[in-house]
């Protein structure tokens, strides 16, 4: 079944930044957004794959995708990169901070470096994200973030402890920035895809058997992909979540 999509009038002509946009479940939401006729730019560290999807999504959107490449473990790059994307579009309304690493790593293994490379991979970032993006969503004077955590937290999974850690993370940092930047009209949100099978998970980390373990714990008996946050994120994104801020919504097939 593929996911229904609603049309969100107020995304129509908004500035949007996905990051991690190139590939993925970023490469979903750069599409619907493009798709709502919002204006949107993604950051990601993949030059061919976010070339690719700008040229691809601009022959036909109604504003040219634009991409910046990126390393956002880099904070000053990040800073140049959030500046850039915001000028081209002319305004922000909505930044939905997708990029994420969920490389496995062993208990017994983890030296300091990685520790801080993968904190700066999947937390750090979404930090000064916002706090790149904060000036452009004030002068808007309401907007929206949405940031990904993920049900990986919840699961006593053995293999992740520092990107499980910074998922966790991720939901301390939403609920504090939504007490920060509330009463400026700017609402933050966190989303938790369940197992979201993509190119990379296949290759990487889930066998058959893997697929069909989790299948049996989700409600809904069927492998959940990218597009299934498609709606998630857009409504998050939206207006019509207007009075929904410090939450975490989960969108896992009902593993929880
Ligand atoms: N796929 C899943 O099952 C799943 C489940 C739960 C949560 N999530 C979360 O959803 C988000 C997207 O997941 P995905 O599976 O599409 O990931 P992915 O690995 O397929 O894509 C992530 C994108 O981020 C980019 N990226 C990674 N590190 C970067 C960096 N340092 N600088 C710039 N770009 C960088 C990658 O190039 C890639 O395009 C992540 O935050 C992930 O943790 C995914």
């Amino acid at each position: 079944m593929t996911p229904a999509s609603a049309l969100y009038n107020d995304l129509r002509d908004a500035g949007v930044i996905v990051t991690g946009g190139a590939s993925g479940i970023g490469a979903a939401l750069v599409e619907a957004f493009a798709a709502q006729g919002a204006k949107v730019a993604f950051l990601d560290r993949d030059v061919p794959a976010g070339e690719a999807l700008a040229a691809s999504l601009s022959a036909t959107a109604r504003h040219a995708v634009g991409f910046h490449a990126v390393d956002l473990a880099d904070v000053e790059a990040l800073k140049e990169a959030m500046q850039a994307a915001v000028d081209g579009l002319g305004g922000l309304k909505v930044l939905v901070n997708n990029a994420g690493w969920d490389d496995r790593h062993d208990l017994d293994d983890v030296n300091e470096a990685y520790w801080d490379h993968n904190q700066a991979i999947n937390l750090r970032q979404m930090f000064f994200c916002v706090q790149a993006a904060a000036p452009a969503l004030r002068e808007a004077g309401s907007g929206a973030i949405v940031n990904l955590s993920s049900i990986a937290y919840l699961l006593n999974m053995p293999d992740l402890p520092s990107y499980a850690a910074a998922k966790a993370g991720i939901i301390g940092l939403t609920k504090s920035l939504a007490g920060r930047l509330g009463p400026e009209g700017i609402r933050v949100n966190a989303l938790l895809p369940g197992m979201i099978v993509t190119e990379r998970q296949k290759e990487l980390w889930l066998t058959e058997e893997g697929m069909a373990a989790m299948v049996a714990r989700q409600c809904l008996k069927r492998v959940l992909v990218a597009e299934d946050m498609v709606g998630p994120c857009l409504f998050l994104a939206s207006s019509a979540s207007g009075a929904i801020t410090a939450q975490s919504i989960i969108a896992d097939g009902g593993v929880f």
